[in-house]
């Protein structure tokens, strides 16, 4: 049962699909107050647990903590960051009462969840123009899937997009890309995308190839092809102000651009120096930032990802200006700067709140604030790029994810989870934030693996590498300046070996397990707690989880720990992916196990009574012979596959499930 309370004339951020009439009346939980903007305020039973958030900082439960939707360049997730990229603003409190709350606001949003009071939810914003959605049903699991359905299917990508890609930023000539790839192909690890970074651009322009570093890029993207490998460039919100550059000039002419309140082009400083932002939020413009894409994709590119678009400021013209008015204060009044001062305010200047109230969208003919609608951004610059990629090739899928986001965007994209560090504990995090985000849509998932930030270690990039074998996206970013982090880099490839050819092994169930939670608007990734309601204990395990149906995973996240504690709601098979190709597999009871696993070995357990298909790696997936199919599990057990040609939409079609069954 979902129902709709309007307040005010909220902007209409289309992140609901689904038509809900609107209800007279104040929601059955919790109070609202409107007397100083908006809020919603309940009083949490000391059990109550809160899921939802999306992308945010900290636990599966999110209790204990305030967290602030407000999509932000953020490269420090350390844990008292309280914004990430994503504005996801979905939350379940699930207990004695049991029911969701979506917030469909698309500005600054404050989730105070047991923060100030540890016993009190506050959700507040500074102003009273927004849809919430209150919605009951049997359990928290329950109440999510009829979230999912309100807001429509999530983004489905081809299936070469469920192969392992590598991503660094600072490869930056067709050698740099032959290197990595010969890097992957001479060593027989498996790898179907290479990610190119801004530095494949002309002075980091979007739409642009640097020509001395790829001559022929036409015949370079298909040279790639030819060894099972796609590239997949980058793409920046900000458009390089630079006479003489066709896009910038085609989208000031057509007045494309978000513009101040005098009406001129707003500048930011992003990587390319000054650039103008896009107004995707504009039909028009976004049809013409979209139409852009085909510079690429008639050269062969058949996936992008899409970044900075929160939108990263480091620092608009009006910022700089300011910042050197109080220098020369400083210089006139004073002979010394107090350097602390002076650093704060330079980081001061990015992503400066007050620039967001610096320019303005135009959407159906109403000239709007940024600030009002800026956790709209990045999504609608994904949407922008998924509707033309529908206009180019309507039956084609391609690959496309971003870093900011608001619930809608799940649709048109998946996300990956921006900049985190090689640290141990954002392995964690990237384990606790799976279910989250698929709660709120996002199933096309996944962080940079073995960190971006900071120098990996070996075991760090193993480990993380096999927790990556589960997630939709599987890629390893490494940030420019940082210690390489490639599978070959660091001795013994055969460690790695196994664990990329492990994803392979397991690529027709993982997709099949996708595909099903992407048509069933259901979850890939599920607490324990939504499978085993009725186990106590089940609901407090945060560092495992269940993926599809059939199975459950338990990483290890700690360095130097030959293995780890599970727990078991049930009767499991563990089986670990083992040097080689090997198997072992051992039936546990239900409790509380110790379980060793390697430094190279994938371990999963398999549900009772359940199996899973494998079939064996190949060097990319288009390469899988998914004719020879094993299976392991229980005995007597079946699995129902879900297979199709992995580029097309032909998803309804009832041949795409077939059957298999243990011998
Ligand atoms: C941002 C992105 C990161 C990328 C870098 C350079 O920090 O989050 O993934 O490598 O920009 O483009």
């Amino acid at each position: 049962m979902i129902r709709k309370y309007r307040y005010g004339e909220p902007f209409e951020t289309e992140a609901v699909t689904m038509e809900i009439g609107e209800e007279q009346g104040v929601p059955a939980y919790g109070e609202i107050d409107r007397a100083d903007g908006f809020s919603f305020s309940y009083r949490m039973e000391p059990e109550d647990i809160v899921y939802g958030l999306g992308e945010a900082n900290r636990g599966l439960n999110k209790r204990g903590f305030c967290y602030v939707s407000d999509c932000t360049d953020i490269p420090d997730h350390t844990e008292d960051q309280q914004s990430l990229y994503g504005a996801h603003n979905f939350i379940v409190i699930s207990g004695r009462q049991c029911f969701g709350l979506f917030f469909d606001y698309p500005a600054r949003m404050v989730f105070d969840i047991g923060y100030t009071d540890m016993e009190r939810l506050t959700v507040s914003c500074e102003r009273a123009e927004l849809d919430l959605y209150v919605i009951e049903g049997k359990n928290a699991y329950d109440i999510v899937k009829q979230f999912r359905r309100l807001i429509g299917r999530s983004y489905i990508p081809p299936r070469f997009a469920f192969g392992f890609g590598q991503s660094r930023w600072g490869y930056k000539t067709m050698e740099d890309f032959r290197r990595v790839a010969e890097g992957y192909r001479k060593n027989g690890l498996p790898i179907d995308m290479l990610y190119m970074d801004i530095d494949y651009m002309q002075d980091y322009k979007d739409f642009t190839v640097q020509e001395e570093n790829f001559p022929d890029f036409p015949a370079f993207v298909q040279e790639m092809r030819e060894q099972g490998i796609r590239l997949i460039p980058i793409i920046d919100a900000g458009v390089k102000v630079e006479a003489g550059y066709s896009v910038y000039e085609e989208g000031v002419r057509q007045g494309y651009f978000c513009k101040r309140e005098d009406g001129s082009d707003f500048v930011a400083a992003v990587w390319p120096g000054d650039t103008h932002f896009p107004d995707v939020l504009n039909r028009e413009a976004r049809q013409w930032f979209g139409d852009q894409y085909r510079f690429l994709t008639e050269q062969g590119i058949e996936g992008f990802w899409n970044d900075m678009n929160e939108p990263a400021i480091f620092y608009s013209s009006e910022g700089m200006e300011e910042l050197k008015t109080v220098l020369r204060g400083y210089m006139e009044d004073t002979k010394e700067i107090p350097l602390w001062d002076l650093g704060a305010m330079v980081e001061g200047r990015a992503n400066n709140p007050e620039d967001y109230k610096r320019f303005y969208h135009r959407v159906d003919g109403k000239r709007i604030r940024h600030d009002q609608v800026h956790n709209l951004y990045g999504y609608y610059m994904t949407r922008a790029a998924d509707e033309a990629f529908r206009r180019i090739d309507p039956d084609r899928r391609f690959l496309l994810f971003s870093r900011s986001s608001y619930i809608g965007m799940h649709r048109y994209g998946g996300i990956w989870t921006g900049d985190n560090r090689s640290w141990w504990s954002h392995l964690l995090l990237n384990l606790k934030m799976l279910p989250s985000l698929n709660m709120c849509g996002f199933l096309y998932v996944g962080a940079d693996l073995g960190g971006f930030g900071s120098d990996a270690t070996r075991d760090l990039v193993l480990r993380w590498l096999a927790l990556g074998v589960f997630t939709p996206l599987m890629r390893n970013h490494a940030a420019l300046g940082t210690r390489e982090q490639e599978a070959y880099q660091f001795g013994d490839t055969g460690d790695f070996r196994s664990i990329l050819e492990t994803r392979y092994r397991l690529l027709p169930y993982l997709y099949s397990e996708y595909m099903k939670a992407a048509l069933q608007d259901d979850l890939y990734f599920k607490p324990l707690a939504f499978v085993y309601p009725e186990d106590g204990f089940a609901a407090g395990v945060e560092d495992q989880l269940m993926l599809g149906d059939e199975i459950m995973i338990a990483p290890v996240y700690m360095q130097n720990a030959g293995g780890r504690y599970v727990y078991l709601p049930e009767d499991m098979l563990f089986v670990r992916f083992q040097k080689d190709g090997r198997l072992s597999q051992e039936l546990l009871t239900r409790g509380h196990h110790y379980v060793e696993v390697a430094l190279n070995e994938v371990p999963l357990f398999i549900r009772k009574g359940r199996c899973i298909p494998l079939v064996k790696a190949a060097r990319c997936v288009e390469e899988l012979d998914t004719e020879h199919m094993e299976c392991i599990g229980f005995p007597g057990a079946s699995y129902t596959l879900y297979e199709d040609d992995g580029l097309h939409r032909d998803y309804e079609n009832p041949k795409n499930y077939r059957s298999l069954t243990i011998q």
